[in-house]
């Protein structure tokens, strides 16, 4: 290669390079992400997986389906796979909908649910949050009955807002069972164990029950998009026709087998966020800052009559602002806590 070729050659991998997110970033709290790098068995998992990147993955991911389905203790046929959480809610959303019909979701929501939405070319029916940030389950069911899917996320996005089980099984009770409920369980494992859903019941029980979960928050693989999802056999099947062949990378089997190897570190991982978030918590009531009852790794500060926007700006960080001048803040550790703590000092 000519030393010219060389040059451009490396000009260029130096911007793609420069596209990488830093793996450490205190001031990155704006998308929900583990604030921590993939654990050392993990990483050296995705390393073994990499050595054979010239061969293809599997045809259908049987084996990332037989593994999680072990993992959390459901027969295989009722898991399905997809490029993150987001990959499964849009194939959900091609085998179930035709363009023109309806889809119910609350208002704020995860960006990514209007986005997909939008992409299958649904109408979207929104349902206001309550003041707390709470979903209105009844409201939602109402609009449900002439929708043909149903979005309800739990922890809610942005709020982290926890419906109580006995609300969903109500809900779900209320919703007609020609309308898909996409129940998106995204950040699940912050989630305190006494307050999870039995799904395994859940599914048997409601049959157009779809549980979508995902790699890319407590387990920190956000940049190798593996989410799955789970539901009656009739529902998974439906939905493991719309598995695009070779659509789950080679790193996904070997990163979640590693990662499930690891789940004692995993959870001192859990612990410490959610440590992070009480602590985080306590320090902005403390300074009369009002945040949303969180179960995520995410804390929620409706306006009330300020604008965070303008609270946050020049400090550096980076969050989620709403238009409605409301901020979502991802829980990292203690130097995003301090960065935080410092930039809502400034407003006293
Ligand atoms: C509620 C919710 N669902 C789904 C997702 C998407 O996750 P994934 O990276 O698995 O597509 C997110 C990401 O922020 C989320 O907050």
């Amino acid at each position: 290669m000519s030393s010219f070729g060389g040059s451009v050659d490396s000009q260029v991998n130096g911007e793609i390079d420069d596209g990488v997110p830093n793996a450490i970033d205190p001031f990155a709290l704006s998308l929900n992400e583990n604030p921590y790098p993939p654990l050392p068995a993990v990483r050296a998992a995705l390393i073994r997986s990499i050595d054979a990147a010239n061969r293809y993955p599997e045809f259908q991911p049987e084996r990332l389906r037989g593994l999680i389905a072990g993992h959390i203790g459901m027969p295989a046929d009722q898991v399905v796979l997809g490029a993150g959480a987001t990959g499964v809610v849009m194939e959900a959303l091609q085998a179930f909908t035709a363009p023109g019909d309806c889809i119910a979701m609350a208002s704020p929501t995860f960006d990514g649910h209007p986005i997909v939405a939008q992409m299958a070319r649904l109408n979207v029916v929104t349902v206001p949050l309550d003041e707390y940030g709470h979903n209105n389950l009844d409201g939602l069911a109402e609009v449900a009955a002439h929708a043909r899917v149903v979005v309800v996320c739990r922890p809610h996005n942005p709020t982290g807002t926890l419906e109580p089980s006995s609300e969903i099984v109500r809900f779900l009770s209320r919703v007609p069972r020609d309308t898909v409920v996409l129940l998106d369980e995204a950040y699940i494992e912050f989630v305190a164990p006494e307050l999870r859903l039995d799904i395994s019941a859940l599914v048997a029980r409601f049959p157009n029950l779809v549980v979508v979960r995902t790699f890319s928050k407590a387990y920190g693989l956000a940049g190798l998009r593996i989410g799955y999802g789970l539901a009656s056999p009739a529902l998974a099947r439906t939905l493991w026709e719309h598995q695009p062949p070779y659509g789950m990378a080679s790193t996904s089997l070997l990163a979640v087998a590693a990662s499930y190897e690891a789940e004692d570190q995993l959870l001192q991982r859990i612990r410490l966020i959610t440590a992070e978030r009480r602590y985080l918590r306590m320090r902005l009531s403390a300074m009369r800052v009002y945040t949303c009852d969180a179960h995520a790794n995410f804390m929620y500060l409706p306006s009330r009559g300020r604008s965070w926007r303008e609270v946050f700006a020049d400090t550096g960080l980076h969050v989620r602002l709403y238009d409605d001048g409301s901020a979502r803040i991802t829980v990292g550790g203690r130097e995003s806590t301090m960065a935080v703590l410092s930039a809502v000092g400034q407003l006293r």
